[in-house]
């Protein structure tokens, strides 16, 4: 059975201190309504990440993810983050191949491929994102860009390694626009990219794996998109900061 996850990508929001309050309010939260059967991961930046890794430890429910690595091992690359400092933390997850990443730092499938290696190379699961801009949509290019972000930034891994991988489908046009893709968007893209999977590693992997939907994902309209089939969660931006928002969304399933 593949894992419900919902994921709270936190940006470049919240303070330290902000960051503390906000991982105690979801436990307090938590703590009066739970869904036991969810995965969920919290990703504020960097400078937060050994904090949050101890103020979930008595909660196994909760891991940490990064929301970026490098894709180089270690060296003179001043302001990286490598792979192996944050698994040096405790932290178990990193985001890979954000629309924000691939856009505003320019960073490419091959840059991405190189990123996700470094991360299953130092034991980390991986996060990986992949979604089209509304030109691609438009011109019905949405499932062929999907695959190449997949094929490319991604399918260099081995069979085994494809067990620690979390494919985040996120519409680039549905990223903090209030916009969000429909239902039967979502499982049509969702459904698209299970058989992918299946492609290069089989059924059995493809069936296992856990694939979450983002982009303005809400407490009112999470329900009916965990609700289908080939949806596994969500990977939540602007509704993770807010605890009650983030409990409601956990319980959407
Ligand atoms: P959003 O962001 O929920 O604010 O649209 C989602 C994401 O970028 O992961």
């Amino acid at each position: 059975m593949r894992k419900k996850i919902v994921a709270g990508n936190w940006k470049m929001n919240k303070t330290l201190p902000e960051g503390k309050q906000l991982i105690k309010s979801i436990i307090d939260e938590l703590n009066h309504r739970n869904n036991k059967e969810v995965k969920i991961v919290l990703a504020p930046s960097f400078v937060h990440l050994q904090n949050a890794v101890e103020l979930v430890s008595e909660f196994n429910q909760i891991s940490v993810a990064a929301q970026n690595c490098s894709d180089k091992s270690s060296g003179a690359y001043t302001g990286e983050v490598s792979a192996e400092i944050i698994n040096s933390v405790g932290c178990e997850y990193v985001i890979i191949g954000h629309s924000e990443r691939r856009l505003y730092y320019l960073e490419t499938n091959n840059i991405l491929s190189e990123k996700v290696n470094q991360a299953l190379n130092n034991q980390l699961h991986v996060i990986f994102c992949c979604g089209e801009s509304i030109e691609e949509r438009n011109d019905q290019k949405h499932f062929e860009i999907i695959k190449s972000q997949l094929t490319e930034g991604l399918f260099q891994i081995s069979d085994n390694q494809i067990d620690k991988i979390v494919i985040a489908y996120e519409p680039v046009w549905a990223i903090g626009t209030g916009l969000t893709a429909s239902p039967e968007q979502a499982q049509e893209m969702h459904q698209f990219i299970r058989m992918v999977v299946s492609e290069k590693f089989g059924e059995h992997k493809a069936n296992n794996i856990s694939i979450l939907y983002g982009g303005s994902c809400s407490s009112s309209n999470a329900k009916s998109i965990f609700n289908q089939k080939d949806v596994d969660g969500g990977l939540i931006g602007g509704a993770s900061l807010k605890s009650v928002d983030f409990v409601d969304i956990i319980n959407s399933f």
